[in-house]
């Protein structure tokens, strides 16, 4: 692993060409295309060391969470440190942004570990992370691990950099946050992570296993997560479901019991973050959040925890039925907020432009709008989101109403409004929306709806 500057000579590939992601500077290797601002989609991976820009909204809400875990206490007491642990951390752009972005006062509450197995993309990390060190300086002293005895581990300028199997470096110490983002499923890190948490911690996931996830490779789906999917407008949903099902479960296991916080599928990848708790009591009830789909007659879905033979074949699960967000986290993630933690300010990209970033105008603008796209309808969803709710695709009213066509999405919301219900764009790149009100109702705002417009 490269730490010092000598060996950043010998890198090879360094310093490729730099980039910025929120108000972090990052060096991508030379092969990697320059991103657009809003990558969709599994970019080409390059070997070792690649960077996906297509990640960047997911860091992004990564670095909001955990700045809310600081700020408003709902992790650990004020004034107590947090443990990150980002165990599958490749060329380190979260954990810089962690360091780089959250505001400098939380700064010394954050001890963070960065760990990969390949040595290539920890030496890229680390050099990027000496060069570019972080505006807050950040000096701690070791602390106890969970044996009791001073943790080994030493902090350069705010991060630990450690190389070993990610399941070694769970089990090895107690972390109050641990970020898993395999290539592919995360099933093999699951029981790990859940064990490396503290008695109160969270746990955030990346899969990019979707086919596995929505059901569209029937086989993966069924050996991996012992679930049987329907590719519908709910197979998105369906794929978070499955995932925060499946860590809900596998942490009962362990008298573990989790609160999603945020769970979204994001273009080409779902992304779940989950508060897991130790309550024995809880994890027994675990039966009850988890169910099945059921696509009905008369309504779009319901949830169902046993599905009738009759019902099986129209049946999605078993999969996390409870709510998928927490009202005031989630309710925070605004466009303003991300603005405030990860846009860059003038000064900052005129440094940045001397150290190498080839930025214009265009790109600042962009920029600022793939942050706000980062958390676009989460915070007006929020509510809705952490109660029981229907979630419609606006594409599929028309057929379910008997109407020529479908109305606008505004005008939908509003006469939602005016029948009295709660009604949310939600984030996906479908049109889709959650209500709190009956189906019959939403067909009825669709008629007021389409005859307001016409
Ligand atoms: C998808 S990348 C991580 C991306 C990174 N989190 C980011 O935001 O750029 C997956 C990483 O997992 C690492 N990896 C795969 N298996 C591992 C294991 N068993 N232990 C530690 N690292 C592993 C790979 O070297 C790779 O860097």
């Amino acid at each position: 692993m490269a730490e010092g500057g000598d060996e950043r000579i010998d890198l090879p590939g360094w310093p490729g060409h730099v980039w910025l992601e929120g108000r972090t500077l990052v060096h991508m290797q030379e092969e990697q295309e320059r991103p657009t601002h809003m990558p969709r989609g599994p970019a080409k991976r390059t070997g070792p060391g690649f960077l996906n820009p297509a990640m960047a909204p997911a860091r992004t809400r990564s670095v909001m969470l955990l700045a809310d875990a600081l700020e408003h206490d709902w992790l650990v007491k004020a004034d107590r440190p947090i443990r990150a642990l980002d165990a599958l951390c490749a060329t380190g752009v979260r954990i810089r942004r962690w360091r780089n972005e959250i505001p400098g006062p939380l700064q010394q509450r954050l001890r963070i570990t960065a760990n990969d197995l390949d040595e290539f993309a920890l030496a890229w990390a680390a050099t990027s992370h000496e060069l570019h060190p972080p505006s807050t300086p950040v000096e701690h002293e070791a602390e106890d691990d969970r044996h009791g005895q001073k943790s080994s581990a030493v902090f350069d300028n705010g991060l630990h950099f450690q190389r070993l199997d990610a399941r070694m470096a769970m089990v090895d110490a107690a972390y109050q946050w641990v970020d898993l983002d395999p290539f592919g499923s995360p099933i093999q890190f699951l029981d790990a992570a859940l064990q490396s948490l503290s008695r109160t911690g969270v746990l955030e996931v990346t899969a990019t296993d979707t086919a596995a996830l929505t059901g569209s490779s029937a086989s993966s789906q069924a050996r991996r997560y012992q679930a049987k999917g329907i590719v519908d407008e709910y197979a998105h949903d369906d794929a978070v479901r499955l995932l925060v099902g499946t860590v809900a479960t596998t942490a009962a296991r362990l008298d573990k019991v989790v609160t999603p916080l945020l769970a979204l599928f994001d273009g080409h990848h779902v992304r779940i973050s989950l508060l897991v708790r130790t309550s024995k009591s809880e994890a027994t009830a675990i039966g009850k959040s988890i169910g099945w789909r059921v696509r009905t007659e008369g309504v779009p879905y319901q949830f169902v925890q046993h599905p009738t033979p009759e019902q099986l074949p129209n049946a999605s699960g078993p999969l996390w039925i409870g709510p998928l967000w927490h009202k005031d986290i989630a309710g925070r993630m605004t466009e303003a907020r991300a603005l405030e933690l990860c846009s860059p300010s003038a000064e900052e990209i005129t440094e940045y432009q001397k150290a190498g970033l080839v930025w214009g105008d265009d790109d600042i603008e962009y920029s600022g709008r793939e942050l706000r796209r980062s958390v676009r309808y989460i915070a007006q969803a929020a509510d809705l989101m952490s109660r029981e709710h229907l979630l419609l695709n606006l594409d599929a009213l028309p057929r379910l109403a008997g109407v020529g066509g479908a109305p606008k999405m505004d005008k939908l919301l509003e006469s939602l409004a005016e029948m009295g219900h709660a009604s949310a764009r939600y984030p996906d790149l479908e049109p889709m929306l959650v209500t709190d009100a009956p189906f019959d109702d939403v067909i009825q705002a669709v008629k007021n709806a389409r005859d307001s417009t016409d």
